[in-house]
């Protein structure tokens, strides 16, 4: 081999070696994605714009009604919106989440306590009689054992006959695409592909402003209806049902978001 052609070797050794570092590590550390740590000021911004988080705590006040909670723990509360909408119908409720930076803008928004904690392994030391988690927090959880592990630990803080609200994303519309939104001069540019086998999405997003780009990696897993059922079994919820997309419609195999309500016996 001469010189050049070593070097050449090297250079592609070294570029793979980055490519699996920045994958790898992106994987891992995705619920501590820069897009919920940098990104935190302008989540609100994007998503109370694109969400409609008011019909969401509707739905939430219309299904857990039923039962009349009086304190809510909401499991990746984020920047704390449901939160605040619900402590507005006369709710009490708490909030955790794994970041801080989308806690600190809950603090200054909701009146209940957040607390800094990992859905899957947290203890509050109290119990709630219901229980949600929204705009999927738990299609952040990788494998089944996470998945698992989640349904435990939330069954943990929740008194006999509390309600679970889960949302999941299930099936997006398309299994890759481009989406492009602005707020200001703040460019968003989603990026998602599906791995139809694994089930794992994968999104980037750019955030370009000024010229400056800020690119961060979320990966998920999805539900589905059947997967999601048995996990809420084996974890010893009952009473399972399934809504499409905010609305009491049922679920079905096709729901891009899924609803899942289940019951601590
Ligand atoms: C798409 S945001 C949803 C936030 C909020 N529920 C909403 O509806 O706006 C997902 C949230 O899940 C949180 N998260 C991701 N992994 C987590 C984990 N293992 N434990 C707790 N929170 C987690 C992120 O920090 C982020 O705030």
């Amino acid at each position: 081999m001469d010189l050049y052609s070593k070097l050449c070797w090297k250079i592609s050794c070294l570029m793979l070696l980055l490519f699996f570092c920045s994958h790898y590590s992106a994987f891992s550390n995705n619920s501590l994605s820069p897009i919920y740590t940098q990104h935190a000021g302008w989540y609100d911004h994007f998503y109370c714009q694109s969400k409609n988080y008011m019909k969401e705590s509707l739905f939430l006040h219309k299904v857990l009604s039923s039962k009349q909670p009086q304190e809510i723990l909401d499991v990746g509360c984020g920047t704390g919106t449901h939160m605040k909408n619900l402590e507005g119908m006369g709710y009490q409720c708490v909030g955790i989440d794994i970041n801080d930076e989308m806690l600190n803008i809950a603090r200054a928004k909701v009146k209940g306590e957040v607390f800094q904690a990992d859905m899957r392994e947290f203890n509050l030391a109290r119990t709630f009689d219901a229980a949600i988690s929204m705009f999927q927090v738990f299609n952040h959880n990788l494998t089944i054992e996470d998945a698992l592990q989640t349904l435990l630990t939330i069954k943990n803080h929740l008194v006999s006959g509390a309600i679970l609200v889960i949302d999941l994303l299930s099936n997006p519309h398309s299994s890759a695409g481009v989406k492009t939104t602005w707020y200001n001069d703040i460019k968003r540019v989603m990026r998602w592909k599906v791995d139809s086998k694994s089930r794992i999405f994968d999104m980037k997003v750019t955030y370009i402003q000024n010229g400056a780009r800020y690119t961060s990696t979320l990966i998920f897993k999805l539900y589905s209806i059947v997967e999601m059922k048995d996990l809420l079994k084996q974890a010893g919820y009952n009473n399972i049902r399934f809504y499409d997309n905010y609305t009491l419609r049922q679920g079905t195999a096709f729901s891009q978001t899924l609803i899942a309500v289940a019951q601590v016996p």
